[in-house]
């Protein structure tokens, strides 16, 4: 288990401010439900919005340590758990807007219809994982896993490319012929590919080497 490199008031500030941040892209949603503002299919730009900010936050999650070990900044160890945790939030609300609002909590037409969409299979996926990594990131549970707490975790590196398939998927695009509405899925899996391979530890040690030259 790492021992907890204590933080500057700075850093802390700094926690306390993109925490709140977090929470914006939630409030902006909220106003524009509120006030009408959410496009002619509003349900549809709710799900759209909160699974956007998700992947984004997870996405930032998977990059905290590999920057880390770059710069060396400790903030981003607490940074990676803020972001992984709101991006469960995120994906929460995202599934929840989608099966209560979308299909009234039909459970059974939902099982049927995403028989036919592997897309939510995959999305779905996906969620069980950030759940699981989110109702373990506590004391408690660190302790009570051991060892098997940094194994659990590396479900991200599982999570995050299911996240980017079911984006791909989601905007109809195809990955395997590159075709369709398929810019910013790949950019992202891009991105995850380059995370997932810096965690590889010969790329991981020569990073070290080069940062403390
Ligand atoms: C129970 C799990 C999930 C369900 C049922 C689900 C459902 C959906 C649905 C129905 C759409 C299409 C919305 C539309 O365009 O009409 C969608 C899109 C999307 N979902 Fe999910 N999702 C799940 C999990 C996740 C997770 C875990 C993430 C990310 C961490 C995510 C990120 C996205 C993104 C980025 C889009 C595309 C948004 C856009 O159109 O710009 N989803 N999801």
């Amino acid at each position: 288990m790492s021992i907890k490199t204590p933080l500057m008031p700075r850093d802390r500030m700094i926690l306390l401010i993109v925490r709140l941040l977090l929470w914006l892209p939630a409030v902006v949603l909220l106003l524009a439900a509120i006030t009408d503002n959410l496009s002619v299919n509003p349900i549809q730009a709710a799900v759209q919005r909160t699974g956007l900010t998700a992947i984004i936050l997870l996405g930032l999650s998977l990059a905290s340590t590999p920057v880390k070990i770059f710069t060396g900044w400790p903030i981003l160890i607490p940074l990676r758990k803020i972001f992984g945790l709101h991006s469960f939030y995120y994906a929460a609300a995202h599934m929840l807007l989608f099966v209560v609002l979308d299909y009234g909590m039909d459970i059974n037409r939902l099982m049927a219809d995403a028989a036919g969409k592997p897309f939510i299979i995959v999305g779905v996926a996906a969620f069980l994982i950030l759940f699981l990594l989110a109702v373990s990131s506590n004391r408690p549970a660190m302790v009570w896993l051991g060892r098997n707490w940094k194994r659990l975790h590396r479900l991200v590196y599982l999570a995050a490319p299911l996240a980017g398939l079911h984006f791909a998927w989601a905007l109809k695009g195809n990955l395997a012929t590159l075709s369709g509405n398929i810019l910013w899925p790949v950019v992202y899996l891009f991105i995850v590919f380059i995370l997932l391979i810096v965690r590889i530890p010969v790329v991981r040690r020569y990073i070290s080497a080069m940062r403390s030259e």
